[in-house]
């Protein structure tokens, strides 16, 4: 697979892109003060696939959070900014995921996959 280079800088805080990676959908949300509040104020015990959001993101760019757009649990693609934790909501079968991408509610069994990738400069990541 070839790696794809994303610019963040046009995505606004509170916004999130969705770019292609080896044919699965990615995406890339430019997260809120509350929304990374939210995600590290769960207890590991509450989570289905107990994932720190810390463990998610990369040191110091806990703004960004990169995920693959595919629900855990058939393979739908989750909408953004749905669903009662806010993160995303799958329609097929009601998976809620929070503001970390990780499984809250629903059928799926683990937390949205955190794809391989890295920051080539403070807005700029290379993924793959
Ligand atoms: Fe997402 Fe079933 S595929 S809940």
């Amino acid at each position: 697979g070839v790696p794809v280079e994303v610019d963040l800088t046009p995505i606004p805080e509170g916004q999130s892109v969705k770019i292609f990676w080896r044919g699965k959908p990615i995406f890339i949300r430019h997260r809120t003060k509350a929304e990374i509040a939210a995600a590290e104020d769960v207890k590991l015990t509450d989570l289905k696939d107990p994932q720190a959001d810390a463990d998610r993101v990369k040191k110091d760019q806990a703004q960004w959070l990169v995920v693959v757009g595919i629900c855990t649990h058939l393979g739908c693609i989750p909408l953004v900014n749905e669903g009662s934790y806010h993160g995303w909501f799958c329609p097929c079968h009601g998976s809620v995921y929070d503001t970390s991408g990780r499984i809250r509610q629903g059928p799926a069994p683990l937390n949205l996959e955190v794809p391989p990738y890295n920051f080539e400069s403070p807005t700029k990541i290379m993924i793959g």
